[in-house]
Order: structure tokens, then C-alpha cells, then sequence
């Protein structure tokens, strides 16, 4: 419904600018070069020569000007900094969790979580790892589980809670291997299955197997203000409810949270961990001084610190989700509109392509989400990323020959507040083309490639 009066249909962007930042224009002839000198490679392509950037949602946002007022409070004493006491107030307030502690980001809170939990012979469920969270657990010699909902491998089917856990799973896997399950994690919304979010309800089983198994239980809220929006307009019994006393009810159902504050805090770096259990926190404290810095800043600046404070605040303003979930949805339609097969329902943050229906005629041998991105860029100077064969393939030992991923996906992430209604028609524009000449997206190969997260560095060139 529009903020301003019913009769209106255009949701429009609930800030104006008070600073600008140019946007970088460049030739075809020009992309052309950057894209052979890059390899094929879009994370090998200078910020500078991106016109539109949907590289990702993450550290990319505009602070507001209350933040940036709060950035001049940044109290940058070692210990003991009000800003710190400032910003635990804000967290325990919106998860009710006693104890937290400051990191740089996101990945540095799996790092100490997983220091704790994980190690050999142990597994972790999730809905669906984030690809960060994967590596930290693995990394401690535990084993990742993603326990995805059925209804969620379809990209076609329409259901709107797609990020769910799959609980009839987890309880079998629970019954079965509870003696080497130290923890549940569910990711809200859940980023590897297309920003989709989790329902209360689901949230609440997991909640309730974890009771059975006496299990701690712990959320990924890097975008819990997005899930929240999502229940709201989604979950039957929501529809009058606060977002922020959604999100508040959803952290309460759990034992602790790490977020990535680079998401729905609203700011460019930092994170956070927040639990219940006294027993852990001497543990995690004691890493965290030793990887990140001393508890009351975390690896952060007074400043960053000010900043996240606000941030965590802001980002329940229903006015600011609407108009976030409007604009993905914007984008989203106008790419199907033009004919290129999207993810439905539309999620929180991203645009997901299905480039494998787009391009039946590209082999995922031949890589056809990276080549639908390299052509977004060629012919548009937009950034993308693949979430394909590239990312997640690899050789088969035996035969040599590349094994495909299950999806080949194209992500949009929309950074937020940064982009207006005007850049969003431009980005469709660009898409109506490639619908009409299909042509312009030429299959690849890799040149050289390493052997892990190889999608990072690997270069390519059109068959
Ligand atoms: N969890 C989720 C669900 C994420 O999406 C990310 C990051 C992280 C954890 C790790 O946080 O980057 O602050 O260390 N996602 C970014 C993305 C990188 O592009 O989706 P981080």
C-alpha cells in the first residue's frame, strides 16, 4: 500500500540526496578491452568502470545522515568506549540476548562461533549455508549440512517462505546424529536460495526440535529485517504487526545471532555476535580478543560503532522496506517482462536470473550465468555476479571434465538506498536488449582457474 495516499500506485524512494557520488560512464569499445584484459572475470573489473554495480548488497549501502552525525560521536577509547555501551543497548533490546560482542564482519563471527562448535566428527544444519559460513565450518573439520525446504528447489514455483528449513530433515537428522550436532543455524533470509525468507512458523520448529535435542540455536540474521518485512506481508497473523517486533519476536526464539552488519545494519563494515549462554562467552571473548580486538570495540572504530548503532535502527522503518522490497520486485518484473526467466517469488535483496532456461542452447560446460553477466556488462556497464557452474563447479578428478552445478543464476543485488527508479529502467533496458539478441552472449571457457573459490580469480575466454 502506498505510505502517502491509496490512490497512488509508485512507491517512491523515502529519502532525498544531500550528497552525490558520479557514476562512471565507458564505451563498448572500452568495456570490450577491460572485459579481455579481465579474463572474463567481473571481480577483475575496476569499481571505476562499472556504471551500475549489483556486484552485491553487502558494505555497499548509503548511510544516512543521522548516521553520519552519530560517526562524529565515535568514541575511539580502547576500553570502556560509550559508543560500545551506546550500540549493546540497541542489540539487546532488539534480540534480548545478554552477552555480545563487536566483530569487523560477518565472517569473523563465524570464525569464532565455529572455533567453538565445530571441529572433526561434528555436523552443522542449516537451511542453506552462506558460502562464508560453509568455509568456516569446514574449515574447523565439521561437516555443513543444508537442509533446504522442498518447495525451494523449484526457481519456478511460487511459495513465500522459500528460504525454510526443511524440519521433517533436520528432526530425521537430529534422531539420527544428534551426539555430533553441537548447534542449529537457520540463515534469515537465506541468501544461497535467492534471498528468500523463513517463516515464523518454521522458525519455531526449529526451535522445537532444538528443545527436544536440548541443542543451542542460532540465526544468521545478516538480513533479519528483510525476513521480518516478509512475515508481515506474507505470514498469516502478522499483517499487524510491527516489523521490529517481528524481528525481536524471531531472535527471542533463539539461543544467539551473528550478523553481517554490512547488510541490514546499514553500514559499510562490522558485525556482531549476541547469545544467552554464560558458558560460551568467556570462550568466544577470549578469540575475540585474540583475532579481533578487545571487547568493547571488536575490530571496529568508535565511529563504526556510532554508525551500526543507528543503522540497527533504521532498518526496521517500514517505509525503507517497502520501498526496498518494491524496487526488487521492480527490477525483477521488468526482467520478465523483457522474457528472461527470474526466481519467483521475488526475494529481499537480489534479482536471481535462471540462466539455464535462458540459454538452453549453453552447455553449463560453457558457463551460461557468467555468460549472461559478462554480456549485462559489455553491452550495459552492469555488474553482476554468477552463482553458476563457474562458482560452485568443478573438475572431476577422474575424467577431468567439468561437473555442473544444480543452478545457473545470475544475481542483481541491489545495493541500499543507492540507486534510484532512473537507474533501476536503465538496468531493464539493458536486459530487453539481450532478451531480443541472444546472440550477444557468447559461451566460455576457463584459461587457468584455481582449485578453491575459484570463481574469485579463474579467467575465461569466449568459445
Ligand atoms: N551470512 C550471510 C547470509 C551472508 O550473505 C554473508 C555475506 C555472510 C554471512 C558473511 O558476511 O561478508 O560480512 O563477512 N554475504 C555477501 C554477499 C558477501 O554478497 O552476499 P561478511
Amino acid at each position: 500500500m502506498n505510505p502517502i495516499d491509496p490512490r497512488f500506485k509508485t512507491i517512491i524512494e523515502p529519502f532525498k540526496l544531500k550528497i552525490v557520488e558520479p557514476i562512471p560512464f565507458t564505451t563498448r569499445e572500452e568495456r570490450k578491452d577491460l572485459l579481455e584484459r579481465a579474463g572474463y572475470n567481473l571481480f577483475n573489473i575496476p569499481a571505476e568502470k562499472v556504471t551500475i554495480d549489483l556486484l552485491t548488497d553487502s558494505g555497499t549501502g548509503a548511510m544516512s545522515v543521522e548516521q553520519w552525525a552519530a560517526m562524529f560521536r565515535g568514541d575511539e577509547s580502547y576500553a570502556g568506549a560509550s559508543s560500545f555501551y551506546r550500540l549493546e543497548k540497541v542489540v539487546r533490546d532488539l534480540t534480548g540476548f545478554p552477552h555480545f560482542l563487536p566483530v569487523h564482519q560477518g565472517r569473523a563471527a563465524e570464525k569464532l562461533l565455529f572455533q567453538v562448535f565445530g571441529g572433526t566428527g561434528k555436523i552443522i544444519p542449516n537451511n542453506s549455508h552462506f558460502d562464508t559460513t560453509r568455509a568456516h565450518v569446514e574449515f574447523s573439520g565439521a561437516e555443513a549440512v543444508d537442509l533446504l525446504a522442498p518447495e525451494s528447489k523449484d526457481t519456478q514455483v511460487s511459495h513465500p517462505f522459500k528460504g525454510n528449513m526443511d524440519l521433517a530433515a533436520l528432526a530425521d537428522l537430529l534422531a539420527k546424529e544428534h551426539a555430533r550436532i553441537p548447534l542449529v543455524c537457520l540463515t534469515i533470509t537465506n541468501n544461497s536460495a535467492g534471498g528468500q525468507p523463513v517463516s515464523m512458523a518454521n522458525i519455531r520448529g526449529v526451535r522445537a526440535l532444538c528443545d527436544q535435542y536440548k541443542k543451542p540455536f542460532f540465526l544468521d540474521g545478516a538480513r533479519f529485517a528483510e525476513n521480518a518485512y516478509f512475515i508481515q506481508t506474507r505470514e498469516p497473523g502478522y499483517a499487524d504487526r510491527s516489523v521490529r517486533s517481528i524481528a525481536e519476536e524471531a531472535f527471542r526464539l533463539a539461543d544467539g545471532c551473528w550478523i553481517s552488519a554490512k547488510k541490514d545494519g546499514l553500514v559499510n563494515i562490522g558485525g556482531l555476535l549476541a547469545f544467552k549462554d554464560d558458558g560460551i562467552y568467556e570462550p568466544l571473548r577470549n578469540l575475540l580478543i585474540l583475532q579481533e580486538g578487545f571487547p568493547t570495540y571488536g575490530g571496529l572504530a568508535g565511529r563504526d560503532l556510532e554508525a551500526l548503532a543507528v543503522g540497527l535502527m533504521e532498518v526496521t522503518q517500514e517505509d525503507y522496506l517497502r520501498y526496498r522490497a518494491a524496487t526488487v520486485q521492480y527490477l525483477g518484473r521488468g526482467f520478465e517482462a523483457a522474457g528472461i526467466p527470474v526466481l519467483k517469488p521475488f526475494g529481499g535483496h537480489a534479482v536471481y536470473v535462471d540462466a539455464k532456461s535462458f540459454l538452453p542452447h549453453i552447455p553449463p560446460q560453457q558457463f551460461p550465468a557468467q555468460a549472461f553477466a559478462v554480456a549485462l556488462y559489455l553491452e550495459g556497464a552492469v555488474r553482476s555476479v554468477e552463482i553458476g557452474t563457474l562458482m560452485f563447479g568443478r573438475k572431476d578428478p577422474a575424467t577431468g571434465q567439468e561437473l555442473p552445478a544444480p543452478r545457473e543464476l545470475v544475481r542483481l543485488a541491489l545495493p541500499r538506498r543507492v540507486y534510484t527508479q532512473a537507474h533501476v529502467d536503465y538496468c531493464i533496458e539493458v536486459a530487453q536488449i539481450l532478451a531480443r539478441d541472444k546472440h550477444l552472449i557468447r559461451p566460455l571457457k576457463i584459461v587457468s582457474a584455481a582449485p578453491i573459490l575459484r570463481h574469485f580469480t579463474a579467467r575465461l575466454a569466449p568459445l
